[in-house]
């Protein structure tokens, strides 16, 4: 949805530069399912990224060298994404007018809801109902700062690759469930290929953010369109990423400040761990643990992302779009963590899932290491939903 691909690619390198883990996977798109050709991880002090801000680029550089080199990855185009407090996503109400003066209007509109200099700021939006009466259009807003985007990029180059789109974590994370939800669907609509002209010379400095490609064609292309209200939940290292879709559409996209350090602070002060063993308990490793006091902390301190969810959902209820949320796909490292879906699934009474990229993928097992694929998938979701960029949007 978002980026500025232009190009067809016969093969994407996603490379999610996550505050704790830098994953680097690779996928070729000429075949029917695409495939993970390339693949490794490596990971970053907690001190390098903080709130998706770069704090020590030297460390990123190398741990984005580390992953690609253990990965044998090969010189070719990137998909990266920015996260955090510099990117900001709301829905806004304006006037009715075609998308091509919406275009232009927003930069007045933004000024409004943005806390930045509108100077400083690239920005998208895509228009969520074209009539909601008194002649007014309802759009989501993501506004992103450039400084923040052409930073990331230049570290993408620094690092010798060549950055070709500048996403948003949360709506790479959303590509993946899209992805996943249209081929879980034997009826999902056939898509039609569209081949766009190519710029050999566009480059990251002169292009758009966002991709302004029609919206309603992909959707359609892509997602089944159940009406189901899907959170979601992305628990990574330090924030729990939320984002609301319906039907392709976002809704509400917001990082809770809770993350598997989280979680593994208290397995180590509660439970008198090292770092080592309370890092191998969030995994999931329970043999020299009490497992009841484990779940009863992961039920503690997850419950600070049920209570961060209700703002989302009330607004949602108080907007008149849902009376709730249908479903939870849990991804990010947290995804492991023992009870946590459990407990998601009981408090709101709903069906809930750990993402799994990896299923709608072909790959070598080996790729992965040994019987690992299925640990590592929920890690997966953001850098999948990079690389499949031009495979879902098409
Ligand atoms: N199989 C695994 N490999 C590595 N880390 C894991 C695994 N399972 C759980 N974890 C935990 O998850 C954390 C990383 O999660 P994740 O990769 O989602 O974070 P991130 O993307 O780096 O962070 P953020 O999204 O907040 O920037 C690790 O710090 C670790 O504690
Ligand atoms: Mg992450």
């Amino acid at each position: 949805m978002f980026g500025f691909l232009k190009r067809k690619q016969k093969s994407l390198i996603g490379m999610d530069i996550g505050s704790n883990v830098v994953k680097c996977l690779r996928l070729d798109l000429t075949e029917d399912r695409p495939v993970v050709t390339h693949f490794a991880m490596a990971d970053l002090p907690p001190e390098a990224i903080v709130d998706g801000e770069v704090m020590d680029r030297e460390l990123v550089i190398e741990a984005i060298q580390e992953a690609a080199t253990k990965a044998g990855i090969p010189d070719e185009p990137v998909a990266s994404a920015v996260s955090g407090r510099a990117v900001i996503v709301k829905k806004i109400v304006m006037d009715k007018m075609s998308e091509a003066d919406a275009r232009e209007a927003i930069y007045w509109e933004a000024e409004q809801h943005v806390p930045f200099d509108i100077d400083d700021i690239t920005l998208d939006f895509q228009i969520l109902q074209e009539d909601i009466g008194a002649d007014q259009m309802e759009l989501l807003l993501v506004a992103a700062k450039k400084d923040m985007i052409l930073g990331h990029a230049e570290l993408i180059r620094d690092a010798g690759f060549q950055p070709l789109v500048i996403d948003v974590a949360s709506f790479s994370n959303q590509n993946t469930w899209e992805f996943l939800a249209a081929n879980n669907n034997v009826m999902a609509a056939v898509v039609e290929e569209e081949t766009s002209a190519v710029d050999p010379e566009d480059s990251v400095d002169e292009l758009d953010l966002f991709d302004d490609s029609d919206q309603d064609e992909s959707l359609e292309a892509t997602s089944e369109q159940s009406g189901e209200f899907v959170a979601l939940l992305d628990v990574g290292g330090g924030v729990t990423n939320v984002h609301i879709v319906r039907d392709g559409v976002p809704y509400f996209t917001r990082d809770l400040p809770v993350g598997v350090a989280h979680f593994i602070e208290e397995f180590q002060k509660q439970l008198g761990l090292t770092y080592d063993t309370a890092h191998g308990v969030a995994r999931g490793h329970l043999e020299d643990v009490d497992q009841q006091l484990v779940t009863d902390i992961v039920r503690s301190v997850g419950s600070e992302i049920y209570q961060g969810l209700e703002p989302s959902l009330s607004y949602l209820k108080t907007s008149g779009e849902a009376d709730g949320i249908d479903r939870i796909v849990l991804s990010g490292g947290g995804a492991h963590l023992p009870g946590l879906l459990e407990y998601l699934s009981e408090s709101y009474n709903v069906p809930s899932e750990k993402a799994d990229p990896l299923a709608g993928l072909d790959y070598d097992p080996d790729l992965f290491g040994d019987g690992e694929a299925e640990e590592l998938s929920p890690l997966l979701t953001v850098s999948v939903g990079l690389a499949l960029r031009e495979a879902v949007g098409k």
